[in-house]
Order: C-alpha cells, then sequence, then structure tokens
C-alpha cells in the first residue's frame, strides 16, 4: 500500500478526519464532495465519499417530497437507517487505514451533527464540518435542472415535475434546518462554512496541516465557466536525439509549432478572450509561447519544469539502461514511485504541482506550456487518471489540449497541428528513440 501522506509528502500515521459536508438539498455539497475527494486521492492521501443519498435509494429509490417531511415518521426511520449504514461502512473503512472520508448528506440539523460528532469522537476520529450555503434562487434552480432532474430519484419522470418535487424536497429540509453554528451553540466544532459559492466564508476551529489543506482547497473553488489548455513545448533537439531532460532548443519543426500555437488556440477558444500563459522557466517552453498575442499574460513558474531526471538528465533511455541497468528496470516496475539518482519520481512531480493545482482552481481561463510528465500529472488531476497509469499516458507533441471542467466530471477536446514531430512515448522496457504509440507503424 503507498505510504499516507499529508500532501506534502510527510506521512502522516493517525490522522484521521470525517469531513460532514451540511446544507439544503441543491447546494453543491456532491460537488464539493467529490472534488475533495478527488484533490486528495490525486495526492495520495487515502479518501472516500459516502454518500447517503446512495444508500437511502437501496430502500426508498424514487421517494416524492413528503418522504423528507419532519411529520413523515417512516420516512425519518428510513433515513436514519441510511445514514447509520453509511457510518458503519466509513468507521469499517476508517478501520482498514482510511485518513479522510467524507459524509455526503445534508446533516441539517443541530441533533442530527452531534450524533455524528459523538460517534467519530469515540473513534478517535478528527470532524470538519463543510457547510454550503446558498440563498441565490437563480443557482439554486440552475443546481435543480443541470443535476437533479437527471438525478436517480427522478429517472424516467418529467423534468418539470421532479423540479417542482424537488423544489417542494427542500422545502420540507427547510422546516429543521440549522445553519451550523447559527446559534452559537456549535462554536466547539471545527468547521467551514462556504457562503454563495465562496464570496464570503467562515472558518472556526481548524486543528492541524490536514485539515487546514483541505480547507483551503475548498476556499479556493468556484464554479464559473472556464477551460484549461494544455500543451506540451514543440519538438526539441533532445526530442530528436531521444535524450530526457535538459533546457535545449526548438527544432526547425518546434518553431513551426510556436507559430502556429496562436492559430490553434483561437480556433479552440472561439473568440477573442484573451488566456492567461503559464509556462515553465525553460526555454523550450518559453520559446513555444512567444507568438501568442500580446494582451496574453504570461508567466514563468519553476513548478512546470520537466521532472529531474537527477544522474541521467542529457542521456536517452539505451545510455540509462547500459549505464543503471537496475534503475532502468526498477522505473519500469512503478514508474509513479520510482525515484532518478539524484532527481524526481512522478510522486514528487505531483507535490510540486500541488500549488498549481491550488492556483488553477481559482482562476479561470489558462493556457499552460510545458512538458510531457508534468502534463501528464495536471491531466490525471482533472481526468482522475490512476496513478499506475498516467506515467504511462502518451501525450503527442504538437497537440493543444482543452480540459472543461463540469458539475460532475471533464470535457476534453484536442487539436492536433498538422507540423509532424518525433514521439517520445516509451513502453515498458523499450530504449527505442522514437516509438509510435499506437504500435501500427
Ligand atoms: P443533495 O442534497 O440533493 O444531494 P447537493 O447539495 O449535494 O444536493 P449537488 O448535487 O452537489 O447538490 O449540486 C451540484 C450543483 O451545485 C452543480 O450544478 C454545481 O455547479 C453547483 N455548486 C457547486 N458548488 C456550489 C456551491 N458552493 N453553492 C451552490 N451551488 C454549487
Ligand atoms: O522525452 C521528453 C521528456 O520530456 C523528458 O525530458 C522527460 O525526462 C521525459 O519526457 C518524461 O517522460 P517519461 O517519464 O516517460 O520518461
Amino acid at each position: 500500500m503507498a505510504p499516507r501522506t499529508n500532501g506534502r509528502g510527510v506521512q502522516v500515521e493517525d490522522t484521521k478526519i470525517c469531513v460532514v459536508m451540511v446544507g439544503l438539498p441543491a447546494r453543491g455539497k456532491s460537488y464539493i464532495a467529490q472534488k475533495a475527494q478527488r484533490y486528495l486521492q490525486w495526492l495520495s492521501i487515502d479518501a472516500k465519499t459516502f454518500n447517503v443519498g446512495n444508500y437511502r435509494r437501496t430502500d426508498a429509490p424514487q421517494p416524492s417530497a413528503d418522504f423528507f417531511d419532519i411529520g413523515n415518521t417512516e420516512g425519518e426511520r428510513r433515513r436514519r437507517a441510511a445514514a447509520e449504514a453509511a457510518i458503519a461502512d466509513m468507521l469499517a473503512w476508517f478501520k482498514q487505514g482510511g485518513v479522510i472520508g467524507i459524509l455526503d448528506a445534508t446533516n441539517s440539523t443541530k441533533e442530527r451533527r452531534k450524533w455524528v460528532m459523538d460517534v467519530c469522537t469515540r473513534e478517535g476520529i478528527e470532524v470538519l464540518f463543510v457547510e454550503s450555503k446558498c440563498d441565490n434562487e437563480e443557482m439554486i434552480m440552475a443546481n435543480i435542472r443541470d443535476v437533479k432532474t437527471t438525478s436517480p430519484d427522478y429517472k424516467g419522470q418529467d423534468p418539470e415535475k421532479a423540479a417542482l418535487d424537488f423544489r417542494n424536497r427542500i422545502k420540507n429540509y427547510e422546516k429543521v434546518y440549522k445553519t451550523i453554528d447559527g446559534d452559537g451553540d456549535e462554536s466547539d466544532y471545527t468547521y467551514l462554512k462556504i457562503m454563495d459559492v465562496g464570496s464570503q466564508v467562515i472558518i472556526n476551529r481548524i486543528q492541524d496541516y490536514l485539515q487546514s489543506r483541505v480547507v483551503y482547497y475548498l476556499m479556493n473553488l468556484h464554479i464559473r465557466p472556464r477551460s484549461v489548455w494544455l500543451s506540451r513545448h514543440g519538438e526539441s533537439l533532445y526530442n530528436l536525439n531521444g535524450k530526457i531532460g535538459g533546457d535545449a532548443d526548438l527544432s526547425p519543426r518546434g518553431h513551426q509549432y510556436a507559430q502556429k500555437l496562436p492559430e490553434l488556440v483561437r480556433q479552440s477558444v472561439g473568440g477573442d478572450r484573451p488566456l492567461t500563459v503559464w509556462t515553465s522557466t525553460l526555454k523550450r517552453t518559453i520559446a513555444t509561447a512567444r507568438f501568442l498575442p500580446e494582451n496574453y499574460n504570461q508567466l514563468q513558474w519553476k513548478a512546470l519544469d520537466e521532472l529531474d531526471a537527477g544522474l541521467c538528465d542529457g542521456m536517452t533511455y539505451q545510455e540509462i539502461k547500459d549505464q543503471y541497468p537496475e534503475d532502468f528496470i526498477a522505473r519500469d516496475e512503478d514508474k509513479y514511485n520510482y525515484r532518478y539518482r539524484g532527481g524526481e519520481s512522478y510522486r514528487d512531480v505531483v507535490i510540486r504541482l500541488e500549488p498549481i493545482i491550488m492556483e488553477l482552481e481559482r482562476s479561470e481561463d489558462i493556457l499552460i506550456v510545458t512538458h510531457q510528465a508534468i502534463l501528464r500529472c495536471i491531466y490525471a488531476y482533472f481526468m482522475k487518471k490512476d496513478q499506475a497509469k498516467s506515467p504511462w499516458m502518451n501525450v503527442p507533441l504538437h497537440c493543444l489540449i482543452k480540459l472543461t471542467p463540469r458539475a460532475y466530471g471533464t470535457d476534453e477536446e484536442r487539436w492536433q497541428a498538422d507540423i509532424p514531430a518525433v514521439s517520445t512515448w516509451r513502453a515498458k522496457g523499450s530504449t527505442a528513440k522514437h516509438e509510435d504509440p499506437t504500435g501500427t507503424a
């Protein structure tokens, strides 16, 4: 099992945190929960969401609004049973080594929160309440329309009737809902209250480093429409020679790609909206971005420099195999965790990319011109790729990728420039300089 880390590579043995979502229906709780889970898993922190709605659905698949009425004792009993089942599974998961469990439910009454608090405290689990409070009618209606009418609760039903029923469900919750610490008697709890999608936040009694990471990440989330563009640098002289690392110039075809990039970007943006451009500090990414329009702000990040190959920097894969045969095999056996002598592993790269991800979450349209390994790690974050596979992903040169995050999942589009380039993709065990990743050539 991968070592448990706190997101900075520091091992954490004992911390267990239950993140308890709080809020009325259609306030983005599940959205926040799944983003937090994806972020933590990307950092190799064992995190899992327990969605009480899924447990309730096994017993009451398509209940109407009155199931959620406080006066409906049978509904109340079954909802409580669903919450108990979710918590029991979560506690069992913690016992097997889970680090951050996310309890995704409304937890909208003080009684329910106290109960979860007591159960977790008895088990030595810290509790972090995360409330999403939103009174913006337009946004709530959009959430209902976009997400709720297509939920399994309303499968096969008329969307208008579903929306109306969901509104009534919310009204039933409103009868008993209490915002966390609204009366001042929950001030001992650790909580983050996010109001109107982050326009205001309240943070109370954050206890340790891991909690503060989660809180900081959640504070940076926004839901304004945006995309992230990713491109590798144009083909470099090192790419032509099959050498890794270094700080080489672009090849003539790499320069052609740099000239073509503004047009590809314009096509993919679908207008003249200026983007912000992030490059690494290495010559090949800066040169690739140099023809982009002047009204695009450009920023260089050291954190976007290519994976450091240490002693192997500047070698070909064949030279590595000849000079460090054991390392060559070890890397292929566990490419994510293998650290070059005096250099980095993919795991190390993810840790140094964390501030980039944080900044990306805060930002709107960003174009990142970077390197093969770095692009794989950023892509893995957005597309939820697992660590065993992401270091082997094929990311061709001269290709622009556009990722558009949606409520659940990320859309992807690609534009391949019509400018040939070598393939730097390498299959396990191979030392070939330029391979065809499809294996058909
Ligand atoms: P339920 O209690 O019915 O499960 P929920 O609170 O979990 O509802 P989600 O399913 O997460 O609601 O709603 C998703 C929608 O909420 C998405 O359209 C997303 O854009 C939007 N959203 C995300 N974050 C917020 C937020 N902080 N406030 C309001 N809406 C948000
Ligand atoms: O070959 C291009 C390159 O960007 C190298 O500089 C870098 O070491 C390598 O790709 C990373 O890819 P892999 O992890 O597959 O060796």
